[in-house]
């Protein structure tokens, strides 16, 4: 090898970007910074350059060249808490009180799911998501080997769990079956995939079965995904059945949140609670959309975040939401909790965008990779289109991207340092199959329900 081939070719140099981003610079942590000019450079899978344009002479021997100019470099929104698959349901029962909605519609048809559906309904959310210049997912739900299969084809990123349910007469299979997916995926394309247990709630598994959840983490050493308090009606019965304990409190009180913990809703807690998830680390991932469209509530998330709580966003799943537009959530965090505490100081631009990226990434345990365009971490980067009439004039862009951008402004998507959406094509994935069959085993699922 010859002396020249050992300087090693940045695989990818990103230029002229309008650069945004939580902790961009070290130590800046949560706030977030601009860079007018910037440039990015991607070796393998990570950021090895993130700074003003241009960028050192070595990185400038780069594979491939983006040309950024005119466009916004963002990292990747992270939605923290989605059932995939679900997209197939998307549109099939909507407008129905949460208890009626599973019983009569939801669950029904989810007993005919079978594994081929929740692949194509996973393809089907991974393509939306990636066009939505979401590149990092936290899901639950089952036939996950298929949502793992999913993610693996079409370059996105993910933390998977299997949803356990105790009362279901399966669930110790359910529970094998969230192993297997640990062994089998953690770690698996390219890292790309991580793993979770995931019991569903408090109300369908009561302690004696979460503590043989916590023993498979203990062995694995993975963490949990699980909802909780979501809404009024479970917090009651949580009381009235545990000696006065909420659903935190109870979670507490078995040793829960020793483990990471990804906690979906939290939309009914206490300032008891809320010091309990700050002081334990446990990750909240706020579901405005699906809070609001199910009228669940209202997640006290500024008390959260003043307390210094670990909160992401999510869409939870697309039959809750309808879309899992992340960019969508995060404006209507911002909207929300500015109208429901008659303060439109609360939650600005930054602060949303950060809990968009960063905090999601934070809420999962995954920010010491993922979150931010930061030196080291992985890359997976967005380019948002700001020449677009509603991205003028440009006051602000941090402003522009909660309050006015859309998600279709999303250009250009790498993920693991690997681009899967280039100027709007997909590069790896056949769009149009993926609709097609998706289409049609919707329509063949409903038919047998
Ligand atoms: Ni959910």
């Amino acid at each position: 090898m010859s002396q020249a081939a050992c300087v090693k070719k940045t695989d990818i140099l990103i230029e002229g970007a309008t650069i945004i981003s939580p902790g961009l610079i070290r130590g800046s942590d949560e706030s977030i910074v601009v860079v007018d000019e910037g440039s990015i450079a991607i070796d393998d899978e990570r950021i090895v350059y993130v700074g003003p344009s241009p960028a050192p002479l070595e990185f400038q021997n780069a594979a491939k060249r983006i040309d950024a100019s005119g466009l916004i470099a963002l990292p990747g929104f992270v939605n923290a808490h989605t059932h995939a698959a679900m997209t197939l349901l998307r549109g099939y029962a909507d407008d129905m009180v949460l208890m009626e909605w599973l019983e009569e519609k939801i669950w029904p048809i989810e007993a005919h799911l079978d594994s081929e559906d929740v692949y194509w309904g996973a393809m089907l959310a991974c393509v939306e998501m990636i066009r939505a210049g979401v590149t990092t997912f936290a899901d639950q739900y089952f036939f996950m080997d298929d949502t793992a299969k999913a993610v693996r084809d079409s370059g996105i990123r993910a933390c998977l769990s299997r949803g356990l349910i105790a009362t279901s007469p399966n669930s110790a299979e359910a529970l094998r079956e969230n192993i297997e997916l640990c062994q089998n995926w953690d770690g698996a394309a390219n890292g790309r995939i991580t793993t979770m247990l995931g019991p569903h709630a408090p109300y369908t598994c009561p302690p004696d079965f979460l503590e043989k959840v916590m023993e498979a983490a203990e062995e694995f050493g993975v963490g949990m995904h699980i909802h909780l308090s979501e809404t009024s009606g479970e917090v009651e019965e949580s009381r009235a059945k545990h000696a006065g304990m909420s659903p935190i409190e109870l979670m507490d009180s078995i040793g829960l949140f020793r483990f990471q913990t990804l906690a979906a809703h939290c939309v009914h807690v206490s300032p008891g609670d809320i010091e309990i998830l700050s002081a334990k680390g446990v990750g909240v991932a706020h579901n405005p959309g699906s809070n609001m469209k199910i009228a669940s509530g209202i997640a006290p998330v500024p008390a959260m975040l003043k307390a210094g709580v670990k909160v992401g966003l999510g869409t939870d799943g697309a039959s809750s939401n309808n879309n899992l537009d992340l960019l969508e959530e995060a404006r209507l965090a911002a909207f929300l909790h500015k109208l429901a505490n008659n303060d439109p100081t609360v939650i600005p631009a930054g602060q949303a965008l950060s809990m968009a990226t960063l905090g999601g990434a934070k809420a999962m345990g995954m920010d010491s990779d993922i979150g931010s365009l930061e030196l080291g971490k992985k890359a997976d980067i967005i380019l948002l289109d700001v020449n677009k009439p509603h991205m003028y004039p440009k006051h602000d862009l941090t402003s522009h991207v909660i309050y006015s951008a859309r998600s279709s402004d999303v250009t250009t998507v790498i993920i693991n340092g690997k681009p899967v959406m280039e100027d709007g094509v997909l590069t790896d994935i056949d769009e149009e199959e993926v609709l097609r069959t998706a289409e049609e085993r919707a329509k063949a699922l409903v038919a047998k329900a």
